[in-house]
């Protein structure tokens, strides 16, 4: 029998570097990746079909529509949020109609193969805007349903396309004369600042965390662009991808909703600070604080509600602020640099 088929967008992205190995590892499906830039070697060895190019490309989805049966998408390709706000136009380019693309692409795969496609769609903390610091200290841990006015141009694309995402799976062309919503099994979860130990980010506000961490290990001065009070959710990478797998794995019947609030732990830049400071006693970090990205921060909250997430599908991260750190960031990230001394 023919394996069933993954495609993978934005694969050699942060997320995708986790999610590859797990799905590899797990090797129930053959794995099709899409990105810009060709995958790294030992990334590239656990891929099936690796496809170099461009979501708004339709003729090459055309491709791979005709040459496989894929019954699961992740689409992680975006440019995050501080990117955007530099090229607007082009991540609504990206992030809206890409993800337009890839809907039509799983939406046509379910139609020609029967079953429906499953969806993932990581969505953001950037989804949500909060008018003031004020409302943000008193707003405590956020629903899915509060504060949904972003002010940034990702965060506007996000929350669009979650919905987007929800048309295709409950009211697709609901006026033809047969059914054909519901092909598209669409599953968002959103994610708060992620770190990896095994990546740094590019192009986002979240990026201060990592970035902390990463410079110590290297032994780099590191001046964070947000305030030391500055606080919003964050998770470590392996939760992260092991949510977005716990998700797709979980039964259709279960889901009470579309998009999912995910969290794990909520330090102050401070807080990442300290702890840094504890596994690199030298490190030089100071703050010098960009007002204009600290204002993107300050709009989004400072803690989530993922009740909905652990209720429904039974998100459990296993990594708090101390285990984050103790178990895997440290570890992880000291091994990596010191072999490349
Ligand atoms: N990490 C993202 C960013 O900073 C937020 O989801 O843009």
């Amino acid at each position: 029998m023919r394996k069933p088929v993954v495609v993978i967008t934005g694969a050699g992205g942060e997320i995708g570097h986790g999610l590859i190995e797990q799905l590899a590892a797990d090797g129930t499906r053959l794995i099709v990746t899409l990105d810009m830039a060709p995958l790294e070697v030992p990334l590239a060895k656990h891929v099936a079909r690796e496809f170099t190019g461009s979501i708004l490309d339709r003729s090459l989805l055309e491709r791979i529509h005709s040459e496989f049966e894929v019954d699961m998408v992740f689409h992680l390709a975006a440019l995050l949020s501080t990117r955007s706000e530099f090229s607007p136009v082009m991540a609504h380019e990206v992030n809206v109609e890409g993800t337009l693309n890839l809907l039509e692409f799983a939406q046509h795969e379910a139609e020609s193969h029967g079953r429906p496609v499953t969806f993932l769609y990581p969505s953001s903390i950037a989804a949500y805007g909060m008018p003031s610091l004020d409302a943000k200290r008193t707003a405590g841990r956020v629903k899915e349903h509060e504060w949904t006015h972003p002010t940034t141009m990702y965060g506007c694309n996000k929350l669009y396309c979650e919905q987007l995402g929800e048309y295709y799976a409950r009211h697709y062309k609901q006026l033809s004369a047969e059914s054909i919503a519901g092909r598209v099994d669409f599953r968002a979860v959103r994610f708060p600042g992620l770190i990896s130990a095994i990546t740094v980010p590019s192009g986002g506000t979240s990026d201060y965390a990592p970035e902390m961490i990463h410079a110590a290990a290297k032994g780099e001065p590191y001046a964070c662009f947000v305030r030391p009070d500055a606080q919003i959710p964050f998770m470590a990478m392996p939760d992260g991808v092991g949510a977005l797998l716990k998700l797709a794995a979980a039964p259709r019947a279960s889901l009470t909703q579309t998009t999912y609030n995910l969290g794990a732990f909520a330090p102050t830049a401070d807080d990442v600070r300290r702890e840094v400071l504890q596994a690199f006693p030298g490190a030089q970090m100071s703050f010098i604080v960009d007002t204009k990205r600290q204002g993107i921060i300050d709009s989004w909250p400072a803690d989530v509600d993922d009740g909905a997430a652990r209720k429904d599908w039974g998100f459990a991260p296993e990594f708090d602020f101390e285990r984050a750190f103790r178990d895997y960031l440290i570890p992880t990230i000291r091994r990596r640099y010191d072999r490349n001394r």
